[in-house]
């Protein structure tokens, strides 16, 4: 059986949910490992914690930004080291990306970071307490561009109840794709989800300051390569 197929049992119910990624290979550089053995202790969190307590991780009350999927975590430890006034989290299932982004914390000095290795479907449900964020952030999930292989794009609308649901009243659910027709399933799948207002006059938002413009994002602007930013609130 494979990874995919093994049936989970939440709460004694037998189901069969679809991966928004496949595990790739891929072994950490050397200073990923040193930094992965000595932050880990202090900026890990596992799925198996359970349910976690947000004051009682970051040693103080402020408001929280869940990031999904940070790949290198690059933009998310640039986030944390500019709004120092929040505490973030980081879920990632790609192990060198996790060592890579407790190296930038290193190297950034950031201590109002706390990261997952783990996949963010199960984290959400099993370790976030309800209302408890301010901000989920998921930029440039992957985009999935094949037709047969859609469902396994991380926006659907169970997973969008399952963000209203941990976010606060009024916290921001903001999303950013370069892949227009992964923006279009977007803005129908949160114009359709309840609970949800989108903050745009008209669709999108331009890229707000707090988003860090990557290089890959940059090279792509001078190509004339669109990306699209979506900043919904929870109004329910
Ligand atoms: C295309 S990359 C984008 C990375 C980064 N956000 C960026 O903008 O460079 C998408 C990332 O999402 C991660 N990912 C996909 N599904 C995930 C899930 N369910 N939980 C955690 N991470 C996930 C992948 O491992 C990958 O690193």
């Amino acid at each position: 059986m494979t990874e995919e197929q093994k049936p989970e049992l939440p709460e004694g119910k037998h189901i069969r949910r679809i991966k928004s990624y496949v595990k790739r290979e891929g072994r950490m550089t050397k200073g990923q490992a040193r930094a992965m053995e000595e932050y880990w202790p202090t900026m890990g969190l596992t799925h198996e914690q359970g349910m976690i307590d947000m004051a009682e991780v970051f040693g103080r009350s402020a408001p929280v930004v869940l990031e999904i999927g940070f790949g290198m975590g690059k933009s998310l430890v640039e986030m944390a080291a500019a709004e120092q006034d929040k505490n973030f989290i980081g879920v990632e299932v790609h192990g060198p990306g996790v060592g890579a982004c407790l190296l930038s914390a290193e190297e950034q000095n950031v201590k109002n970071l706390r990261v997952y290795e783990h996949d963010a479907v199960e984290v959400l449900a099993d370790c976030i307490p309800d209302e408890s964020l301010d901000r989920v952030q998921l930029y440039f999930p992957d985009p999935w561009h094949k037709k047969r292989h859609h469902k396994r794009r991380i926006v659907q609308p169970e997973f969008i109840e399952a963000i209203r649901k941990k976010l606060k009243p009024g916290g921001l659910f903001h999303m950013a794709t370069d892949w227009e027709h992964y923006a279009e399933h977007m803005l129908v799948e949160m114009n359709e989800a309840p609970g949800f207002t989108n903050t745009a006059e008209q669709d999108f938002v331009p890229r707000p300051d707090f988003r860090p413009l990557t290089k890959f994002e940059a090279r792509g602007q001078r190509l004339g390569h669109g990306v699209w930013d979506l900043i919904f609130a929870r109004s329910e």
